[in-house]
């Protein structure tokens, strides 16, 4: 907007035009970049209230610990190798397009995308495979998409039959057809903790998007004022599909509820852009849906995502990671692709961009949720597997820095990044490498962390204490020649400083 204004500017406006222009323009600038900064202080912490359940309190503490987890995407719209749901949102956004022999037409592709059902058949689904890829990486949690916004329920729901057990779908003979089961009972074995996403808008069912009018953006397509009793209808079956998800797929740890659209209106941020769309009431009645998802499952994690208050009980900054450390718990959800859902060829980050995202993420103590596809016969790139790979090759050395710290003063510094230890007795300093095999330098020139009396100082992966002195507020580190011989060290190296 800015660069097009000040292209025209000059063709389409005289002199003495100009003052009034600029005036607008700053005020147009001013406005944008406040918005900017109140929707992302809205999106991070704005509203946060603490748990007051002692079990949700320890659940929390213990996910907090964690540090990584695994998300995964997985629908039908796998076979086709598009965005997840959104193709069928009838926004003209970019993440929108509709695309493929149907493309022209809006119900026909609406047709075409929900036949897929009857060919959804992913025979390699293995899910044991998955846990032990995700769990030599390092990774202690799981969040599986049991339904996104497309309605169609990867789980065997018994609302409707738009679900991967029904006859329509033919991996419903599979004796593991009900997906979600299998993926929370294979990665519960491995001491994960797990979560079930659920997008609460649903564009499949007709208590949501009534076919009685078309659909006109992501909202609900009628006025659940003026029709309540279709919105209670909504609201009965939302709150069935959660109640069969918390009572019949073992202990849920997390409940992360996707589609922040359906929302008290009174809770609408109009400063966050996307909320504008927002013009009708969608009260889904979370208490009651918290209240049942906690009596079944004690202690569970409720994320109603962007809903600031009692139902969101960390926060989750999308593709994104805080500038600083937050006070409040959160979660950064990355694409290790460059979608959510699985696209052939996708371009998956290199394992070194994991790494320091997750060093960057602890430091200001967050959550990584690293996000895999998985594809339409139901397993990953091979590309997903070598970087876990690499991945857990640097967490066996150096992990002891991720789990169970906490921020520290001064957080990061050029190419530093900090954290302590709960018992404040260590202090983990990581050093970012440019390149994937570090080239380990003669000294590092480092601040000390905060209030930290180092006594003693050693790098992770290398079995000796290391000279070193204090330079005013710095700490400097003399590396032995043996050390920096050392050529299995990638990604980062990190000291380990001992009070
Ligand atoms: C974005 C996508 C949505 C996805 C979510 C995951 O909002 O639009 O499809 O489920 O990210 O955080």
């Amino acid at each position: 907007m800015n660069s097009a204004l000040q292209q025209h500017h000059p063709n389409y406006y005289g002199k003495a035009l100009r003052p009034l222009m600029i005036m607008l323009l700053s005020i147009i600038l001013s406005t944008a970049i406040s918005t900017k900064a109140s929707a992302q202080h809205h999106n991070v912490s704005a509203g946060y209230i603490p748990p007051s359940d002692p079990a949700v309190q320890q659940n929390l503490a213990e996910w907090q610990d964690l540090k990584f987890g695994l998300f995964m995407h997985w629908g039908t719209y796998s076979q086709w190798g598009i965005v997840e749901s959104w193709s069928l949102c009838p926004e003209d956004e970019g993440w929108t397009q509709r695309r493929g022999e149907h493309a022209g037409n809006y119900v026909d592709y609406v047709k075409a995308y929900e036949n897929l059902q009857t060919t959804f058949n992913p025979t390699d689904f293995n899910p044991e495979k998955w846990a032990e890829a995700a769990k030599q990486a390092g990774m202690k949690y799981v969040v599986f998409t049991t339904k996104h916004h497309d309605g169609f329920a990867m789980f065997d729901t018994k609302q409707n039959n738009y679900n991967i057990t029904d006859t329509k779908t033919p991996f419903s003979t599979n004796p593991r057809a009900n997906v979600t089961k299998e993926i929370f009972n294979a990665f519960r074995a491995d001491n994960f903790k797990v979560g079930a996403y659920f997008s609460k808008p649903d564009w499949h069912t007709e208590y949501y998007w009534w076919p009685y009018f078309p659909p006109k953006d992501r909202n609900v397509n009628y006025d659940p004022l003026k029709y309540p009793e279709r919105w209670q209808q909504f609201r009965d079956f939302t709150y069935n599909q959660i109640e069969e998800l918390m009572t019949g797929y073992g202990k849920v740890d997390i409940l992360w509820l996707d589609g922040g659209w359906v929302r008290p209106l009174a809770s609408v941020d109009t400063t966050v852009d996307w909320q504008r769309t927002i013009k009708t009431e969608q009260d889904i009645d979370m208490p009651r849906i918290a209240q049942m998802a906690r009596k079944n499952q004690p202690g569970i994690l409720v994320v109603d995502r962007t809903v600031a208050g009692e139902f969101e009980n960390y926060v989750t900054p999308e593709q994104t990671v805080p500038a600083q450390p937050l006070d409040i718990p959160w979660e950064s959800c990355i694409t290790m692709g460059n979608s959510w859902s699985y696209v052939p060829d996708d371009t998956y980050k290199p394992a070194r961009d994991i790494v320091h995202t997750l060093i960057k993420i602890v430091s200001r103590g967050g959550n990584y949720l690293l996000n895999i596809g998985p594809g339409p016969h139901g397993d990953w790139d091979p590309v997903a597997y070598e970087r876990l790979e690499a991945i857990g090759k640097w967490m066996a050395l150096n992990g002891d820095g991720i789990y169970n710290t906490r921020p520290i003063a001064p957080y990061s510094s050029d190419a530093f990044y900090y954290t302590q230890s709960k018992d404040q007795k260590h202090s983990y300093v990581f050093s970012l490498s440019e390149t994937e095999k570090v080239t380990v330098s003669n000294t590092y020139r480092f601040p000390i962390p905060e209030n930290f009396p180092v006594k003693k100082v050693e790098i992770l992966g290398e079995d000796r204490a290391l000279k070193w002195k204090t330079v005013g507020n710095e700490i400097e580190v003399s590396i032995p020649k043996k050390v920096q011989q050392n050529q299995s060290f990638n990604h980062a190296i990190t000291f380990k400083l001992s009070v």
